[in-house]
């Protein structure tokens, strides 16, 4: 595990978009594995600023999803496929084409989650994975206690994860969902390459466990450290505890 300490957040989005570009200039038609929340923003500004100014093209590019809440409708505004196509999509100038996820309204979520593995095994899989970090350690929506070789699923959310997350819902918990589909950790794993980006003294802990505790399942960033080809990029704050 190779882990980058940067000054600030604008710093770790600049060296990680210049990663994607090195990439989508070697191949143009790259599966990028996205994730939501607050901390990849700056990647995504930082990429779309790139392909804006031509220096690097990414009209082949395609997108794939990490998590997606259950039970809200694919266009209700916090639908993480909503949310990855206002931040990420449109920003690159793609079109729906292009993307693949999980489908959080289907009838069958169980089917939904075994299809979205085989998708993502037929499109060749994940070349490099955007992952951020929950305050307890979850990537995607592995909470505490997966097992490191899950595969795609549906999982509960921990109230701590809901309460985080009710700042996208008008601060209101009530309409956090509690279900949600994510890439299992064992899915995970399988991308060429992750990216994990940590920002804020908030993280601090949960990035020292990752990068410095045991691979244990109370932690499911530190199966980072199972990868061959695993990079945590990191501000100052969020070093604080390494
Ligand atoms: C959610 C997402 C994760 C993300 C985490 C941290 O739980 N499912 O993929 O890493 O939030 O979000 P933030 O970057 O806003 O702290």
């Amino acid at each position: 595990m190779e882990v980058v300490i940067v000054p600030d957040a604008k710093a770790g989005g600049e060296l990680i978009a210049e990663a994607m570009a090195q990439l989508l200039r070697r191949k143009p038609d790259a599966l990028l594995g996205v994730a939501t929340g607050s901390t990849p923003l700056p990647i995504y500004e930082a990429l779309a600023a790139r392909v804006g100014s031509g220096a690097v093209d990414a009209s082949r590019a395609r997108v794939a999803q990490l998590d997606e809440y259950v039970g809200l409708p694919a266009d209700h505004p916090e639908s993480y496929r909503s949310v990855l196509r206002r931040e990420v999509l449109e920003p690159l100038g793609l079109d729906m084409a292009a993307f693949m996820g999980p489908d959080g309204a289907a009838p069958d979520v169980q089917a939904a989650c075994l299809a979205y593995d085989r998708a993502l095994a037929s499109a060749g899989g994940v070349d490099l994975q955007i992952l951020g970090i929950g305050t307890d350690g979850h990537i995607g929506f592995n909470e505490p206690c997966s097992s490191l070789a899950s595969r795609t699923r549906i999982k509960t959310l921990t109230e701590q994860t809901r309460v985080d997350n009710a700042r996208f819902f008008e601060g209101d918990i009530e309409q956090v969902p509690h279900h949600v589909i994510t890439q299992g950790i064992g899915t995970i794993l399988e991308a060429r390459h992750l990216v994990l980006l940590a920002t804020g003294e908030g993280k601090a802990d949960a990035v020292a466990a990752t990068v410095e505790g045991p691979v244990a399942a109370v932690c499911p960033a530190s199966a980072l450290q199972l990868h061959p080809h695993a990079t945590v990029v990191v501000d100052e704050a969020a070093a604080s505890e390494l």
